[in-house]
């Protein structure tokens, strides 16, 4: 039997993304983001993801269609991002999704965001370790999970207690004056800079911390720190290091990212990592989780940075993955959610 022709339809934030996947092979990740609509914004507007949504998706589906070489009388199960997200863009994909399962006579699952951005990283590698520790980093979340029984299993171990990565990111580049979102933007401006030029503060490691909290993360304080610092010289008329600023912040949250990680495999005898999301693209986090794994005799699994943002291949994936361990597709009436716990990886 020929392996089953799965796709991928992504719309909990601002990308607009259509993967198709076939025996573990990607054929297409199309992906159409409405991120410069909401730049002047300063952050994602629910109502402009939604209705960019709905003008996106159907070129999307015809050019993955083309670019995978199939019609859709091709595809035999559909996979969509059900939750967690934004619920007005989410309700887009479904609704196609659902429209075409009915429309097509084939299976849909309605699937866990977080889960997708973890088995993503088998379309570039081949299968996840068991066990591994995944540690996602994105916009919306940052979690250590413990990924276990063939995929089949996903506990969460830690979470960041308030601003998750990317929005720590995006957050300290809106203090300096970068464009949204600014993860990439600190990424760039930072290589320029001295990792080592201010020491800012890594949230939850003062004493009784690491004990009480030791695979959860703390963003918050970082950003008032960097507020503090660079209005601590504007009033003395000086001007902002922008660059030595960005390395900096960026030394610290790839620091305590990394530093949880390794203790987390540590902690529960696992010898292997999958980072996922989007911070995942930053190539300091990439350079030290690296460096680190290494010297404690991890293996450090890291998707390419196109398969790290959101997009629709990782949808596909994970559909695949549960059509091919035989789980039951969705009802046609399952919801869509704000907040999918990542142990549920679909309806
Ligand atoms: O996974 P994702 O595309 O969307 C969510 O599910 O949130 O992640 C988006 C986040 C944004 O906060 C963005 O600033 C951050 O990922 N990001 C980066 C980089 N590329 C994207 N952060 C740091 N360095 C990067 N190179
Ligand atoms: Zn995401």
């Amino acid at each position: 039997m020929t392996s089953p022709m799965v796709l991928g339809i992504e719309t909990s934030c601002d990308e607009t993304g259509i993967g198709i996947v076939s025996g573990g092979e990607l054929l297409a990740n199309e992906i159409a983001s409405s991120v410069d609509e909401h730049a002047r914004f300063g952050g994602v507007v629910p109502e402009i993801a939604s209705r960019s949504h709905l003008e996106a998706i159907e070129p999307a589906l015809r050019r993955a269609c083309g670019t995978a070489g199939i019609t859709l009388d091709d595809v035999d199960a559909i996979a969509v991002t059900a939750g967690p997200g934004l619920v007005g863009a989410l309700i887009v994909g479904v609704a196609t999704g659902k429209a075409l399962s009915a429309a097509l006579g084939v299976p849909i699952y309605g699937v866990n965001h977080l889960a997708s951005h973890v088995v993503v990283d088998e379309l570039q590698h081949g299968p996840l370790p068991d066990p591994t520790v995944g540690l996602l980093v994105s916009g919306g979340h940052s979690s250590l999970l413990l990924v276990a029984d063939d995929v089949a299993s996903i506990s969460p171990l830690g979470q960041t207690l308030d601003d998750a990565a990317g929005e720590a990111f995006d957050k300290v580049a809106r203090l300096l004056g970068l464009p949204f979102p600014g993860g990439p933007w600190i990424d760039k401006v930072a290589a320029d800079g001295d990792p080592a030029a201010i020491a800012f503060p890594r949230g939850l490691t003062g004493p009784g911390d690491c004990e009480r909290y030791p695979y959860d993360f703390s963003f918050s304080g970082l950003k008032t720190a960097v507020a503090r610092w660079v209005a601590a010289r504007e009033a003395a008329g000086e001007s902002i290091p922008i660059a030595d600023v960005a390395a900096s912040v960026q030394e610290a949250i790839a620091d305590v990212l990394t530093a949880r990680t390794v203790a987390a495999c540590r902690d529960h005898g696992v010898d292997h990592v999958v980072l996922g999301g989007g911070v995942a693209a930053n190539s300091r986090l990439r350079a030290m989780a690296e460096q680190r794994c290494e010297a404690a005799g991890i293996s450090l699994r890291v998707p390419r940075p196109e398969l790290c943002t959101d997009n629709g291949a990782m949808v596909a994936a994970l559909g695949a993955r549960l059509v091919a361990s035989g789980v039951p597709a969705s009802p046609l009436d399952f919801p869509t959610t704000s907040h999918l716990p990542v142990t549920q990886r679909s309806w």
